[in-house]
């Protein structure tokens, strides 16, 4: 088990650059699945929940080339021969789930594991399994496991009753092979979504509408395997903008988006934060006065409930009362009591947190999820003193080389084992 020493207070400096998106890269590197032959796929973050996936991958039978140094993975799909992803792995990480949609598409079949991941809520499949049967699709549920079959998949009109990231893009992806033509109704709007179309589509699929909330798909025969670039995460972008304002400094962000971050950008001008775009990054200009302001988590292109940790940490720093709903996750309060820990002033009521401004101190906690510990990171660069945090492989499942890039733009950090 390891952990993080950050001793707080420093002012950040310099340049960090961001990798590529962990919740576009799982779909996307399961998809690779679906095609004949061979993927080459570039942007791919040194990450736990990717090293995971390449996991699964293998014990189906593909084969897998991984070439961290470029951020490169290469994946052959020929000799694939299982269709059911192990136990032990399925239950490690949510996005374990897309190999449903991707062997049903490919080979008319896949068995998993009702998966696991954070702990922020209840997080049905209930939306995902509707669009497989709609397809044509027969779901049995037994065990804890989930086995889904069709000799055929023909194109329907599927309305999402929420639209949910991970039931749009299973939904795609089982689509893509349908008979005919599928129609998803409230389809999210994220952009990994549009990144994971963009990749069907240049394998040969026919997506139209993705990044809209109609998304229309004509079945097409076959994939055939091919190269691809994964869009740098916004999530990741967006942390390392709030470390910038939370600790007053002056920090260029490269390999950023910022059409996929402006509601973050606007909350944080809101707050006082100067922010300079460029074609390649931003800028981010902190002194450190904060005004406070109020956040509510929705699906894209609302604020998302991803940073909406980090944005809580960073709250606890602005003038005067701030409040955040959070309406995507029921349980996605987590990081609030380690915050109080080190001396936030947060006071939580339902779905809703108010956030009043307190000195921070440096403390032992624990990071209970993977945005829940990024925003305990942002609590120590700016707490007094020494704050130990626990639990970091929540941590490393969404942030490449965290401590490194930290390190390099000046914070005091170490990255220990419990036995030291
Ligand atoms: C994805 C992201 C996660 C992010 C979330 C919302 C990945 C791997 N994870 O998760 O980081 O926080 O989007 O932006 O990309 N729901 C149902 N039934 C379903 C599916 C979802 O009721 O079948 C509900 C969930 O319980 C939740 C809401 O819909 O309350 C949003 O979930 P969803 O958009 O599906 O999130 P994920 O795809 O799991």
């Amino acid at each position: 088990m390891e952990h993080l020493i950050i001793n707080g207070g420093n002012k950040l400096k310099g340049e960090v650059s961001i990798s590529g998106a962990k919740n576009a890269a799982l779909p996307i590197v399961t998809a690779s699945l679906m095609g004949v032959g061979k993927s080459v796929l570039y942007g791919i973050p040194n990450l736990r929940d990717i090293n995971n996936l390449i996991k699964i991958l293998r014990s189906l039978g593909a084969e897998v080339d991984l070439d961290y140094d470029q951020n490169k993975l290469m994946i052959n799909t020929d000799a694939v021969s299982r269709l059911e992803v192990p136990y032990s792995l399925a239950r490690k990480m949510r996005a374990s789930y897309y190999a449903l949609g991707a062997l049903l598409a490919r080979y008319g079949e896949a068995t998993t594991t009702l998966p696991g991941g954070c702990e922020i809520g209840n997080r049905p499949i209930d939306l995902h399994l509707k669009g497989f049967r709609a397809l044509g699709a027969e779901v049995k549920i037994e065990y804890g496991v989930v086995e889904i079959k069709a000799n055929k998949l023909t194109g329907d009109k599927i309305y999402l009753d929420y639209p949910s990231v991970g039931a749009t893009m299973n939904i795609i992806m089982a689509a893509t092979t349908a008979e005919g033509k599928t129609i998803i109704e409230n389809a999210a709007r994220e952009p990994e979504i549009i990144d994971l179309a963009n990749y069907l589509n240049v394998m040969g699929a026919k997506i139209k509408g993705a990044g809209t909330d109609i998304i229309r798909i004509t079945g097409v025969e076959e994939l055939t395997g091919s190269e691809y670039t994964i869009i740098p995460d916004r999530i990741e972008s967006g942390t390392y903008m709030m470390a910038a304002a939370i600790t007053g400094s002056e920090l260029y962000i490269d390999n950023v988006l910022v059409e996929h971050i402006k509601p973050l950008i606007a909350k944080l001008k809101e707050m006082g934060v100067k922010i300079e775009e460029d074609v390649s990054g931003v800028k981010v200009i902190s002194n450190g006065q904060l005004n406070s302001v109020d956040v509510k988590t929705l699906p894209y292109p609302g604020f998302p409930t991803d940073m909406q940790s980090q944005f809580m940490a960073l709250l606890t720093q602005a003038e005067g009362n701030s409040v955040v709903v959070e309406t995507v996750f029921e349980n996605r309060f987590g990081h609030a009591d380690e915050l109080r820990r080190m001396g936030a002033d947060i006071r939580i009521d339902g779905r809703t947190a108010m956030i009043k401004k307190a000195n921070l101190t440096g403390a032992k906690v624990k990071a209970t999820d993977l945005r829940a510990g990024a925003a305990l990171i942002l609590a120590a660069l700016a707490a007094e003193g020494k704050t130990k945090i626990t639990d970091i492989y929540h941590i490393e499942r969404g942030y490449e080389n965290v401590t490194e890039k930290l390190k390099g733009i000046g914070v005091n950090i170490k990255r220990v084992s419990t036995s030291e």
